[in-house]
């Protein structure tokens, strides 16, 4: 038996079968040989452009040869690699970068491997900020699909077969102050977790007072405002956040997707310098909340060097 065998064959068989012909259904099922910049090339020499972007992770264009460059030469120094027992470095200057990019009160970083992972830590930092267990989150939501992030997105989709999932975590319109306001009067909520601009909900702009409002809302009861920015951070919109646009500053961002150049998991909860001291809140609880590959400096160096390509060109 040949030790790779590349074929629709071996995935349909042993991954996802139904993924095989949902692209055959579509008519999409092309297979590619490389990946440059906006482009696919088919094994036949004919080129594609890419619309779709992996969903916001190739803002840098696929295959970015300063990502990729960088990448090579941290594989070549053969450094520590998740000792789990040093302190790394890299993680120090990625987020002290990301923090300086996302501006306000924006002073420390988690770093996690997914979106979702990210959405996970912003719960639960939340509740332990807030010492409150409710969640807020808005209608057309997409969080992610871990099951703390799937509690936090109301479509029936994406939940069924799932449950039960987290308890008070309640959907109010996307929008609609109001509800929002009556939601966080009752103070029970650690945070509203909202996308800056909805995603997987169709692409909706807040109105320009919402989310300056919802923030006011969220100080004034005493609740966390996060931005989930897996979708519009890393200039997606232009800014590093898509919150600066609004002049807004959130308790904790998330960051994921772009941040690695496509070509690292990584992801980055950015939050206040409060947020943070409440978790890693004395030397027991140094490691309160981690992740093995969380760090890795692999990831580190693809996501300062994406910054860089980002910020210069
Ligand atoms: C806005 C938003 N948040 C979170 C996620 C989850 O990210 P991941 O797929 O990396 O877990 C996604 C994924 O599409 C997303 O669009």
């Amino acid at each position: 038996m040949p030790s790779v065998i590349a074929s629709d064959k071996s995935y349909a068989d042993s991954v996802n079968p139904q993924w095989v012909r949902l692209l055959d259904v579509l008519q999409m099922n092309v297979p590619f040989a490389h990946c440059e910049g906006t482009e696919l090339f088919r094994s036949d020499g004919q080129r594609v452009l890419d619309f779709l972007s992996g969903y916001c992770v190739h803002n840098t264009g696929h295959n970015h040869p300063r990502i990729i460059a960088a990448l090579k030469e941290e594989l070549n120094r053969s450094g520590p690699v998740m000792l789990q027992s040093n302190v790394p470095e890299l993680a120090g200057e990625l987020a002290w970068r990301a923090c300086e990019s996302a501006g306000g009160r924006l002073k420390k970083a988690h770093f996690t491997s997914s979106g979702s992972e990210g959405v996970e830590a912003a719960i639960k930092f939340a509740r332990a900020h807030t010492g409150r267990t409710g969640l807020l989150f808005a209608e057309g939501a997409f969080h992610g699909l871990t099951c703390g992030a799937l509690s936090l997105m109301g479509s029936e989709f994406w939940r069924e077969g799932f449950g039960p999932l987290l308890p008070e975590a309640r959907q109010i319109p996307f929008g609609d102050l109001k509800r929002l306001e009556a939601a966080l009067s009752t103070k029970k909520c650690a945070a509203f977790i909202v996308e800056t601009i909805q995603g997987e909900g169709g692409i909706r702009l807040p109105d320009a007072e919402y989310l300056t409002r919802a923030q006011a809302l969220c100080r004034q009861y005493g609740s966390l405002f996060i931005l989930d920015e897996v979708q519009t951070g890393m200039y997606r919109t232009g800014r590093f956040l898509a919150a600066q646009h609004f002049g807004l500053d959130p308790d904790v961002a998330i960051l994921a997707k772009a941040l690695s150049g496509g070509l690292v998991p990584v992801g980055a909860v950015l939050m206040t310098d409060d947020v943070y001291n409440s978790v890693y809140s004395s030397l027991h609880r140094a490691i309160i909340h981690t992740s093995t590959y969380s760090e890795n400096s692999l990831a580190m160096r693809a996501g300062l060097a994406t910054l860089d390509v980002l910020e210069s060109e």
